[in-house]
């Protein structure tokens, strides 16, 4: 991660100290590398070489507008789920030409807004949602580009809570059902099959799991031609995972050649949709210790930062690394819980680490752009943490932190 480096005993994200950031910006606060956002999408673009393809960002790993932005600049398209996940693309400047509507629950007012954008593509997740969206593009007078989203049943080894691909998942549509389902899609005035789509899981760190169901899948392509259905583009999802500790998942370019061998001669448009591997380790939650605890059984460091900023570790047992902001020698390396301020015994950050830290230091937890502050709330009321991004030297401040008249103005009294 070299975009969060330490420079004389202190860690900077690019050019910028973070204890320039904290001083600025206060805490808790996400800071985020445009560099490391950059690179990351420039390996998935270059692995392609002249291969067709399209990289759609997963909106829901981080949706601030400028992360939105960045990427659309880059000439990403996106992978959204809902109706606001598509207002932010529009208002980001992202193209809706490069977007897939994804999701298991899209209501009517979501697939009529998408139509009404003219989205490249709707990822359709059951033969319910099909039909409906043939309705509601038939009463507009329009015609939906779809792929079925099928579900490849294979084990992609990862957290039960993340992994998406199996049969007994509530994502996508059987596969022994998907021919039946396109040949009545290919009947219906209202749709245009345009792609089949697949996702198992996220956070994956072995390339068999994706492997497997990418033979499927496009397997199922080919079938597909053999009853006279052509499709355009093969979407493979996203769910590359990235290095939290020790995890050696496969670089982005691996991952990528090993599509294209799948592929083949074959020559669809290659689509994929990335989120963490991303944003994942282009940012950091910057936190500063309020106090140390010293218990007969535990050490607590309790920081401003708790589940309500990054949920990933009291939701899915999730380890980020921890560590400290400025070297501290005066202080005596102890083995500590990270927890915040909010009333759970969930809310911890880490667990039984080693730290030099006292009262008043600043602590990044690590690997914080994905799935951290999108997934943030505002439980006992905390207001969400500022969100800056760092452009070399620049900073900028891409989303004020909230304020607490913001949390309830729209609520109400009884009369
Ligand atoms: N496409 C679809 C249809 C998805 O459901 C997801 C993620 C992605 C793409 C992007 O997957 P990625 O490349 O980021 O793995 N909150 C969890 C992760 C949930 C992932 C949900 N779907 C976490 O913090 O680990």
């Amino acid at each position: 991660m070299k975009y969060f480096a330490d420079h004389d005993q202190e860690l900077y994200v690019e050019n910028v100290p973070l204890s320039r950031i904290a001083e600025q910006f206060g805490t808790p606060c996400f800071v985020y590398s445009r560099a490391a956002l950059t690179t990351a999408f420039h390996d998935y673009d270059e692995a392609f070489g002249a291969y067709p393809h399209l990289i759609c960002y997963a909106a829901k790993a981080n949706s601030n507008i400028a992360v939105l932005d960045i990427l659309a600049r880059l000439g990403s398209g996106f992978d959204i789920v809902s109706g606001g996940e598509l207002k932010r693309v529009l208002a980001a400047g992202g193209d809706p030409k490069k977007v897939v509507f994804s999701g298991v629950g899209k209501t009517g007012a979501e697939l009529r807004e998408a139509l009404s954008a003219n989205i490249m593509c709707f990822n359709v997740e059951s033969e319910s949602e099909m039909r409906r969206l043939a309705s509601i593009a038939g009463d507009m007078r329009r015609v939906a580009p779809i792929s079925i989203r099928v579900n490849p049943d294979v084990d992609a080894r990862t957290h039960p809570y993340i992994s998406t691909g199996l049969r007994r998942n509530k994502f996508g549509v059987g596969f022994e059902d998907a021919l039946r389902l396109y040949q009545q899609a290919s009947t219906m005035p209202g749709l245009r099959v345009n792609g089949i789509d697949c996702h198992i899981g996220s956070q994956l760190t072995d390339l068999a799991p994706m492997q497997d169901a990418a033979r499927k899948v496009v397997a199922l392509a080919d079938q597909l031609a053999d009853e006279g259905i052509v499709v355009e583009h093969i979407d493979f999802g996203g769910g590359l995972g990235i290095r939290y500790t020790d995890e050696t998942p496969p670089a982005r370019a691996q991952f990528i050649s090993m599509l294209l061998s799948v592929m083949g001669k074959r020559g669809h448009r290659i689509m994929i949709e990335p989120g963490r591997s991303l944003v994942g380790n282009a940012g950091v939650l910057l936190t500063r210790v309020q106090y140390l605890k010293h218990g007969q059984e535990k050490n607590f460091v309790i920081i401003d930062a708790a589940m309500n900023d990054l949920m990933r570790p009291a939701l899915y047992d999730a380890h980020h690394e921890i560590r400290p902001v400025q070297r501290n020698s005066a202080a005596q390396a102890t083995v500590y819980d990270v927890v915040g301020p909010v009333c759970e015994t969930g809310d911890f950050l880490g667990k039984d680490r080693l730290l030099a830290t006292s009262e008043g230091d600043l602590l990044a937890v690590m690997s914080a752009g994905a799935y951290a502050m999108s997934m943030s709330s505002n439980y006992n009321t905390r207001p969400r943490a500022a969100e800056v991004l760092v452009d070399g030297s620049t900073v900028h401040l891409v989303r004020a932190r909230e304020r607490v008249e913001d949390l309830y103005a729209g609520e109400t009294r009884l009369p």
